[in-house]
């Protein structure tokens, strides 16, 4: 793929697509898991179409090295603009679409909530009614998140605990959940939902709170940068590693029938034990070099979050391999590397 001139490349490559293998469409795909989800996919046969949208800068960084793979194919859209989604959906009439797209972002969603309710929620549903008006066979996944919890009601959090969101973006998440299962008993479409708790990766954005650590730590060693700052210490989260969260998804829509999911590892950790292991793994003490900026705090918090995988073992065979210790350790061994040590 000439990324160079993307506008002609990608519409000229589409339109030679021939289908010979099943064919998959991410939205999100130059994000964290989009990438990981692609190289699984394209390992597996599979043709992958990807919505990429237009950016002034380079938006492409997670997926560059399979620009030239001769089964990917990238197309630019948003996921607000239906009238796009609804055309490409028409022309692919893709075997499975997986939508990651979304503006990810808890903190940002309480500083954009409309955009994020439109890009989250809406978009969730302005996909389902293209593939919907397209007539097509599609298996559809959602990335629906543990983040719908929010001030949790049980613990652990398992398939059927009750929701009680704590941000924009959680709202929006719920919206686009429901609307998954609302087009699944309405219209009889193959949609599942994959509740994910948190996954990280070297290729996790950098103001996430794992990122922003590992980075950090990394930085710090290399005598980059004196201190870092970091707002809740005290919060919990269930960490687990993005390259094998993908592969969940996947399975999801190979079953019989669709249903929805806990992706979890079953351990949670606070921030502050994250920033120690991490430190810690450097050979540095993280109070030291760590300090509290309220900056970083949420108008509304989710404290603990600690998911229950059972179901995902049971029928999916699904388990996670990469616990938090490995997951932290892992992530600050690249950034070490990224920095050129
Ligand atoms: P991410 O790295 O933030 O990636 C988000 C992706 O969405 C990027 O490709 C981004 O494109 C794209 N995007 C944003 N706004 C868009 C729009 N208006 N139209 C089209 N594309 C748009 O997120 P991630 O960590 O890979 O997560 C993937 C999905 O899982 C997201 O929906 C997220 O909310 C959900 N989720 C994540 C976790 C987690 O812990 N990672 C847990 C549960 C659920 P650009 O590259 O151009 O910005
Ligand atoms: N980002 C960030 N930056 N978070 C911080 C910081 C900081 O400096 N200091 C403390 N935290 C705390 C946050 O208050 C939150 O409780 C926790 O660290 C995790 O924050 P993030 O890494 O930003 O992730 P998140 O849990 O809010 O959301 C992520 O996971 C969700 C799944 O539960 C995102 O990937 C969402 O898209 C995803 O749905």
């Amino acid at each position: 793929m000439n990324c160079e001139e993307p506008a002609l490349a990608i519409g000229a490559v589409a339109r030679q697509f021939a289908r010979v293998a099943s064919n998959a469409f991410i939205t999100g795909i130059t994000g964290q898991d989009g990438s990981y989800l692609s190289e699984f996919l394209l390992e597996k046969g599979y043709h992958v179409h990807g919505l990429v949208r237009r950016a002034s800068t380079d938006n492409l960084q997670r997926i560059r090295h399979l620009l030239d793979h001769e089964r990917l194919t990238l197309h630019h859209g948003d996921l607000t603009d239906g009238g796009g989604l609804t055309r490409l959906v028409a022309e692919l009439k893709p075997d499975e679409v997986y939508n990651l797209a979304a503006q990810s972002h808890v903190k940002i969603s309480f500083d954009t909530p409309d955009y994020t309710t439109d890009v989250t929620a809406v978009g969730a549903v302005r996909l389902l009614e293209a593939i919907r008006s397209a007539g097509v066979k599609t298996r559809y996944y959602q990335a629906s998140s543990s983040e719908m919890f929010g001030k949790v009601r049980e613990t652990p959090q398992v398939e059927t605990t009750p929701f009680h969101p704590r941000s924009p973006y959680a709202c929006a998440k719920l919206f686009a959940h429901w609307i998954t299962i609302n087009f699944r008993e309405a219209y009889g479409q193959f949609g599942c939902s994959g509740i994910l708790f948190n996954h990280e990766s070297p290729r996790r954005g950098e103001t996430f709170v794992t990122r922003k650590v590992s980075m950090a730590v990394a930085r710090i060693k290399l005598g980059l940068q004196d201190k870092l700052a970091l707002g809740n210490l005290d919060a919990k989260r269930d960490w687990g590693y993005a390259k094998e969260y993908v592969e969940a998804m996947w399975l999801m829509l190979q079953q019989d029938e669709p249903d929805d999911f806990v992706i979890a590892t079953g351990e949670t950790h606070t921030v502050r034990e994250l920033a120690q292991v991490a430190f810690d793994h450097v050979g540095l003490d993280w109070e030291q070099y760590t300090e509290v900026d309220p900056t970083y705090y949420r108008p509304a918090e989710v404290d603990m979050l600690l998911g229950d995988p059972g179901k995902a073992k049971r029928v999916l065979g699904w388990e996670p391999a990469t616990k938090f210790e490995g997951l932290v350790r892992l992530m600050v061994d690249e950034d070490l590397k990224l920095l050129g040590s």
